[in-house]
């Protein structure tokens, strides 16, 4: 049987970024001609941080529209919005039922994120928000999440509670494993190239954007801080900020790191960073113009994501009153 996978992607932004497409979403296209997939815009996530209604519909939709761009073909792939489909809130509160409270206090996303904010102004959902991750995941009953690096916490996480699960009711769950491929794992910011690329960085400078116009990507692979010293070669401890754009230039043209470092001997970073914003942005080009364009068409794109969760909702449906039985609760009649 053809093995399936999930992934999901908050709509917390109006745009994704070169992190999320390299890091992840580049492989939910691949995945789609051998795995049988489901991609899922986790809408009840976004709420953990402060909702704007009218720029949350917004930033579904243009999620929506950017995963249509880069190529998720909803012939292919079941696309559907987290919100459409109760079973997750549903199987994410028994998994809050089995996971501890030091357990859930020890995901550093968690720590990260309410250590900024101050325990008064971060939200119970935050803390619960790996457990509702867990139930979007298990849902689908999938072999391969893929995901960048900082997820990878939150898909051990998975493993264990359907492990945990399995061993306490009975066989239920398959167990996923992450997919995440080495080389773009961790797309750094062109700022601060010792963090990673974040929707919530302070400045958005250092993150290319895929609804960005070109000249704006243009403008900030070239303004990227690099490090001392002239020669472009890859180096994460001293030269981080070259070194990611050795990675980016590498994951999109196919080719290995040192037959690029090979191009740019005796040549400085100022050519090397010209070239990289030409084949950054000329990736980039189609997918902003594609998005745009599904943009224009809301009722349409309505539709799309109304058919995946109709097929979405089937599978989710069946593993949840599976779920349901083997812990004990009566059928309603
Ligand atoms: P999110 O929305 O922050 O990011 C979506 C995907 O992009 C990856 N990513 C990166 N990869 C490489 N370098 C980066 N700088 C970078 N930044 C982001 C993320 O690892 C992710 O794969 N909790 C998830 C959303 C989620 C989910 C799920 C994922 C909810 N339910 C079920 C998989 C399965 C998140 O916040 O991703």
């Amino acid at each position: 049987m053809t093995e399936r996978v999930l992934s999901g992607i908050q709509p917390t932004h109006d745009s994704f970024h070169l992190g999320n497409y390299l890091g992840a979403l580049r492989q939910w296209v691949e995945l789609q001609s051998t795995h049988d997939t489901y991609y899922c815009i986790v809408d009840l996530h976004a709420l953990t941080v402060e909702v704007d209604p009218a720029l949350l519909r917004k930033r579904i939709l243009a999620s929506a529209a950017q995963l249509l761009a880069i190529g998720i073909d909803p012939k292919k792939s079941t696309l559907f919005i987290q919100s459409h489909v109760p079973a997750h809130n549903q199987l994410g509160w028994v998994f809050e039922c089995i996971t501890g409270f030091g357990e859930a206090n020890r995901m550093t996303q968690f720590k990260d994120k309410s250590q900024k904010s101050g325990t008064d102004r971060t939200v119970v959902g935050l803390f619960t928000y790996p457990m509702l991750q867990a139930a979007d995941i298990l849902l689908y009953q999938p072999e391969l999440v893929p995901v960048g690096e900082d997820q990878r916490q939150h898909i051990e996480l998975t493993r264990d509670l359907a492990q945990r699960f399995n061993s306490r009711f009975g066989e239920v769950f398959t167990v996923p494993g992450a997919h995440i491929l080495k080389s773009t794992a961790k797309i750094m910011d062109l700022q601060e190239p010792t963090s990673k690329m974040s929707k919530s960085a302070t400045s958005l400078a250092g993150v290319i954007e895929l609804l960005d116009t070109p000249e704006a990507n243009v403008k900030k692979i070239k303004s990227a801080v690099t490090d001392t010293g002239r020669d472009v070669t890859f180096d994460e401890a001293n030269k981080p900020g070259i070194s990611n754009l050795l990675s980016i230039c590498s994951a999109i043209s196919g080719r290995t790191v040192a037959s690029i470092e090979a191009d740019y001997v005796g040549k400085g970073y100022g050519d090397f960073k010209k070239d990289v914003a030409e084949i950054v942005t000329e990736t980039l080009r189609p997918i902003r113009e594609a998005a745009l364009g599904y943009l224009h068409d809301e009722q349409a794109l309505l539709d799309i994501l109304s058919e995946g969760a109709q097929r979405a909702e089937a599978v989710a449906s069946k593993t949840l009153s599976i779920v349901y039985k083997s812990l004990g609760l009566l059928p309603r009649s």
